[in-house]
């Protein structure tokens, strides 16, 4: 953002125009990125140096007759669900049983994603809550949607390369992750739950639209973290393999001030740049680091130089950026009310309801269009021509509610794709976790 000089504060207008030529991420700059993406994801698959892991899932393609009850373990984030999922063969599913359990709790005083605790305790709370939903007279086998950076030596043998989204438990990394399930499981005194697979959730989502879709050949995540798996035709064994790209590793973005910033203030600087730009898990604190730099500029706020609010890291979360960007009153007065409860600011101007709402505009665009650029990429890499027809399968609560990021993910793949976008299907997941790991537990049992 332009700074202002000594004696005159910024004019909120120019500090506006400089962010917009700041966050614009142009036609060109989409090809770039595409390009880059595309270049990355052959030197990860050639196990030279690259941002993308390129991690081979060992699950290929579901015949669609895969049918029977299995239990499915999400585990994501600071929210775990555990399901059983029925499974009824060409996409046809039912999930008959379903809890979730946060791994935070204030309340209760526990927090298992914090250095303070080892992985035994989080597995044994897990184990702990799945024993709550099963029944004593059935067997179960058990799909597991694990949703990190995890090194695969088998469908069901994946150990953790290392935390993302902030997450810090101490003794998982570098951990075989089915194992410290199992041995949770036993000593929990579970004996009729058997893990046979585990699974990275973009693979679960393609696998869940792989189920009923043979055009499915796409998974992608843009929720609290960002990641993208695809079938590589030509995979290890010469058939499709599911390859986890880890692409919120993806390294080529471009990083605005802000983004320096937040990347040196997190858990793990330099890894994760592309997610640290796109994920649910930052883009509300990359809306708060402009806005407090605009307050210290004199822009916004002047009398509310080092507003608590505004200086404590992660205060504004995603979802109040998506109710900014959602504020449609003639007023601003959801984002009025919303500066007068969270930063104490009762007396904000309609202009500077106007900023903090283009502000965040800014960054979900800016965040959508470096999501479709490496879509781009991944498609020039499996049919360079665009000449089959490709199903996209995404989950994750950006694209399901942030408002306008489905959109622009939709308007960039028809501007830089062969026929505007008609060979791509754009599918929004529902239970794609649930689902996925369900199909890959039956891939298991039959072999
Ligand atoms: C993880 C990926 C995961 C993605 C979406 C990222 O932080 O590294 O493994 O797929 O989040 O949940």
């Amino acid at each position: 953002m332009a700074k202002k000089n000594n004696t005159t504060p910024l004019q909120l207008s120019d500090a506006l125009l400089s962010l917009d030529s700041e966050f614009q991420i142009t036609r060109g700059m989409v090809q770039e990125i595409a390009a880059a993406f595309q270049m990355q994801m052959q030197a990860g698959l050639l196990k030279r140096p690259a941002s993308l892991k390129m991690l081979p899932a060992f699950i290929g393609r579901p015949s669609g007759n895969e049918r029977g009850s299995y239990l499915a373990l999400d585990f994501g984030g600071t929210n775990i669900r555990v399901m059983l999922v029925n499974l009824q063969g060409n996409g046809c599913y039912q999930v008959t049983k379903n809890k979730s359990f946060p791994l935070i709790c204030s309340q209760e005083g526990y927090d298992l994603t914090s250095p303070d605790a080892v992985g035994t305790d989080m597995f044994d709370y897990i184990a702990k809550q799945i024993k709550t939903i099963l029944d004593q007279n059935e067997r179960y086998l058990l799909g597991h949607t694990f949703s990190f950076p995890s090194c695969h030596t088998g469908i069901n043998a994946a150990s953790l390369i290392c935390w993302t989204k902030e997450i810090r438990t101490r003794e998982v990394e570098g951990k075989d992750i089915t194992h410290l399930l199992d041995e949770a499981l036993q000593r929990a005194g579970i004996k009729n739950v058997k893990p046979v697979a585990i699974l990275n959730d973009t693979v679960a989502a393609m696998l869940a639209g792989a189920y009923g879709d043979r055009n499915c050949d796409i998974g992608s995540i843009c929720g609290t973290g960002h990641n993208t798996c695809y079938f590589e035709p030509n995979g290890p064994d010469g058939l499709p393999m599911a390859i986890n790209m880890e692409s919120g590793n993806f390294d080529d973005v471009p990083f605005s001030v802000y983004d320096w910033l937040l990347d040196n203030n997190s858990h793990r600087p330099g890894e994760q740049r592309l997610e640290k730009l796109v994920g649910g898990c930052y883009l509300g604190e990359i809306v708060r680091l402009i806005a407090a730099d605009m307050v210290e500029e004199g822009a916004m706020f002047p009398d509310d130089k080092g507003n608590p609010g505004m200086l404590l890291p992660y205060s504004i979360k995603t979802e109040y950026v998506s109710s900014m960007i959602a504020d449609e009153t003639p007023g601003l007065s959801n984002i009025k009310i919303w500066c007068r409860d969270h930063l104490g600011i009762s007396n904000s101007t309609w202009e500077e309801r106007a900023a903090l709402k283009h502000i965040s505009g800014l960054v979900v665009t800016r965040a959508a269009s470096l999501v479709a650029a490496t879509y781009i990429g991944i498609l020039n890499h499996i049919d360079a021509g665009h000449n089959r027809t490709h199903s996209l399968v995404i989950d994750g609560s950006l694209y399901q509610k942030l408002p306008g990021f489905a959109d622009r993910i939709t308007a960039v793949l028809n501007d830089h794709t062969v026929n505007n976008g008609q060979g791509i299907r754009l599918i929004k997941a529902q239970d794609a976790s649930g689902v996925g790991a369900a199909v890959a537990a039956s891939l298991c049992a039959a072999r």
